[in-house]
């Protein structure tokens, strides 16, 4: 199959990208295009051209499997150059998205005409790039240098009606949007309006203080990463000198983070979230329709759960046992989308339906014709084992039960149940309407229809859905179990809740272990450690300095104090009282504390965490180091130009890894630092997580 091909229908020769899956800019679609323009211009038939293409999408960007080897002729910005010089005028055809090269090949047109769905954005920024093509310099002629600069070193796409106001799209269609191009084209024909080469266009002129503004808005939104700031680079090129030489400067700064670092661990982070999503063996056509959904326990997470329903367009069935809770909780959901309304982010007819599409009710015989039915309630052995069975008392027999616990044996809650084929865990994130993150987890009797139906849905309801075996606390939580031991145990030895939470946000995580804490709340993360104490080590149930400072009253922001003091604003300071407390604490205990590096702070939190994560693998709790990487990355904030912590981890080595974990077990003993097999025979044989 031609990845490129033409037609001449009247005067207007139609050039159509076939290259699925995404029409990328790979070789063959740049060469056919090149050679496809240089027929239309030489052909004296041809009076006007519209690109436009087969399948879903216009062309969402370059191919990122080429990046990183050796480019290859002819590059986007040649074929770009060539449509722009094209004496006849040249229309973009844009339905899907058109995205990265994509669009900077839209740009190149003289008019583009899109899709009332489209989206159209610069997202290279968010593969650690910048566009390599012109895409600023162009985009800034056209749209002006905020809209430009939002869009590039943003990495924000923008709809159809947004481009029209922008002035990036001259014209919208509602439904066939190629056959709206060849209309627009014979218009222009018809008018004897020629081509209008972006290029052409003024840049805006433009005070210094809007790029130094930009700079500082994008290091505060972009912490830590190079692309942004390059964006900004390439942008003041383009006011300061000609387009030819702003081109040329943009494509020499893509070349030089091409092979950066931070490029190659977000080019992972992309590939890897398209691996976690597909589980293999879970076809989507196996999963069963959800038409109506049902949610258990209407408190913190039932709340949202429900909301993500009601978000996708399914109605929900919310049972509570408390009628105040279950008011409250209906009030919320209210008053999330009345404050959606206000913000222009939904309509009000939006809001009415989803109104009308959620029952909350105090009775479990309601959900008799739901899907599915997520449980929510207290997370106790006993009483979701109770529930689960009232739920399926009340189901249909093909209808499906997943349970959102937190750290629960799934296995076990199903045991007790007539149907425990049906039964998978969603494991949703607080707050579950807004975090990406899904872990689906897979029961030892889960049918591969249910397992199926939640990755399905999972996608439905916009969430990044990965699947997980049965473990104490998963995959995200039972890794971040073993770095906040770590945490406790080196405010202990002598670091303080500021200096742990500072080396983490260093690295790049948005908030610290203790900040984490205190937002989730101290009393959770209390009644967590309660609940397993009959299972914590000598020295972990002696580390008692969560104990103390919720003993004092301190559950974290909702009280205003926990690690950290809140003003009325949540503002965050440090309060000396938890330092003395810290340092009280030890002395009581008799532990001499000793100045902690930064270095070791971030060694002990980073290598806890991957050396579980080589456990989980070992288990087969995760099934690809891929999946691991995309929990973190949507779960838990890791940041997305580290990769995750499994690419993080082979950046170090495998050896050196070891290494220190030996190092830290002649200090703390084995119990808490022994090196994964995974890690030593990746260490021995030179191997990694992922291919290199
Ligand atoms: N290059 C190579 N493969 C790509 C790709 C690209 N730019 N974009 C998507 N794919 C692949 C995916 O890996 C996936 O492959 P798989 O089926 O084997 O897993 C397949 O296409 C379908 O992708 P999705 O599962 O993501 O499909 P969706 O329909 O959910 O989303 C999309 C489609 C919105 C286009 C989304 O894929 C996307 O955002 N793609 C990336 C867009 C992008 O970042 N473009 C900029 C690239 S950099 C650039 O253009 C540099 C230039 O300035 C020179
Ligand atoms: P919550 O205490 O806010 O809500 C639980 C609700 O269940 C309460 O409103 C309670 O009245 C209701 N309930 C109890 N028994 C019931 C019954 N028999 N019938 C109907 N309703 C009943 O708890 P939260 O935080 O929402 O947690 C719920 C589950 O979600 C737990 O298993 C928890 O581990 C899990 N989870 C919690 C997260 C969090 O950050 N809060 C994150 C992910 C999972």
């Amino acid at each position: 199959m031609q990845a490129v091909t033409s037609t001449l229908s009247g005067n207007i020769r139609a050039i159509v990208i076939d290259h699925p899956p995404v029409n990328a800019t790979s070789q063959a679609v740049r060469a056919g295009l090149l050679q496809a323009i240089e027929q239309a211009v030489g052909d004296d038939e041809t009076q006007a051209i519209v690109i436009a293409c087969a399948g879903a999408t216009f062309v969402a960007g370059a191919d990122i499997k080429e990046f990183g080897k050796p480019p290859l002729d002819p590059h986007l910005s040649e074929v770009i150059h060539a449509i722009e010089s094209s004496a006849k005028p040249v229309v973009a055809a844009i339905h899907g998205s058109a995205l990265g090269g994509g669009l900077e090949l839209a740009l190149g047109c003289h008019y583009r005409v899109v899709d009332a769905q489209a989206r159209l954005g610069l997202p290279e920024s968010t593969l650690g790039i910048i566009p390599g093509a012109g895409g600023i310099p162009r985009l800034l002629r056209l749209a002006g240098i905020d809209k430009a600069l939002d869009m590039a070193a943003g990495g924000k796409p923008i709809g159809a009606a947004e481009a029209l106001e922008a002035g990036v799209a001259d014209a919208l269609a509602q439904d066939d949007v190629r056959a709206a191009a060849i209309a627009f084209a014979q218009r222009l024909l018809a008018q004897g309006q020629g081509v209008r080469r972006t290029r052409e266009l003024p840049a805006q002129a433009c005070e210094p203080q809007v790029f130094e503004a930009a700079r500082a808005r994008f290091q505060a939104s972009h912490r830590g990463q190079l692309a942004p700031q390059a964006c900004v680079d390439v942008a003041v090129r383009s006011v300061a000198s000609s387009f030819e030489d702003s081109v040329a400067y943009g494509r020499e700064r893509f070349r030089e983070l091409v092979t950066s670092p931070q490029a190659q661990a977000l080019r992972h982070a992309f590939f890897a979230e398209r691996v976690a999503t597909k589980p293999a063996g879970l076809p989507a056509e196996d999963a069963a329709p959800v038409r109506k959904a049902g949610v258990v326990g209407a408190g913190t997470m039932g709340t949202g759960i429900a909301m993500c329903f009601l978000n996708a367009g399914i109605p929900v069935v919310l049972v509570e046992q408390n009628e105040k809770v279950l008011a409250s909780s209906v009030e919320t959901i209210g008053k999330t989308y009345r404050n959606d309304v206000a913000k222009g982010r939904i309509t009000e007819a939006t809001q009415r339906a989803r109104g009308d599409a959620l029952t909350p009710t105090l009775q479990y015989e309601p959900l008799r014709d739901c899907d599915l039915v997520v449980e929510a309630v207290f997370e106790d052995m006993g009483i979701k084992r109770q529930v689960l069975a009232s739920i399926e008392e009340n189901l249909r027999p093909d209808a499906l039960i997943a349970t959102n616990t937190s750290f629960l044996d799934i296995d076990a809650l199903a045991a007790g149940l007539r149907r425990p084929e049906n039964v998978v865990g969603m494991h949703f994130f607080s707050p579950a309407h807004i975090m990406k993150l899904l872990e689906n987890v897979r029961g030892a009797r889960s049918s591969p229809r249910a397992l199926a139906t939640t990755q399905a849905l999972g996608k439905r309801l916009g969430k990044v859905a990965v699947m997980v075996g049965v473990s104490d606390g998963f995959v995200g939580n039972r890794m971040l179990a073993r770095r906040t031991r770590e945490c406790y145990f080196m405010l202990e030895e002598g670091a303080l809740p500021e200096q742990v939470d500072r080396v983490l946000c260093e690295f790049g995580f948005p908030m610290g272990q203790f900040q984490l804490n205190d937002l989730a709340g101290l009393d959770v993360a209390w009644r967590n450690r309660q609940s397993r104490l009959d299972r914590l080590s000598e020295r972990e149930a002696a580390c008692n300095i969560l104990d103390e400072i919720v003993a004092a009253g301190r559950l974290g922001q909702k009280t205003g104090a926990g690690f950290y003091t809140y003003d009325a604003q949540r503002k965050r300071s440090v309060d000396p009282a938890i330092s003395e407390l810290i340092v009280r604490n030890a002395e009581r205990r008799g532990i001499t504390r000793r100045a902690i590096s930064d270095d070791e702070i971030l060694e002990r939190c980073l290598y806890a965490m991957i050396n579980e994560g080589a456990l989980i693998l070992g288990e087969g709790v995760a099934s690809r180091p891929e999946d691991i990487d995309t929990i973190w990355l949507n779960g838990y904030g890791f940041p997305r130009w580290r990769g995750g912590p499994m690419f993080h981890a082979d950046q170090i080595g495998a050896a050196r890894i070891c290494e220190r974990i030996r190092h830290y077990a002649s200090q703390a003993g084995e119990l808490y630092w022994t090196p994964a097999p995974l890690l030593l025979a990746q260490a021995r044989d030179g191997g990694a997580f992922h291919a290199r």
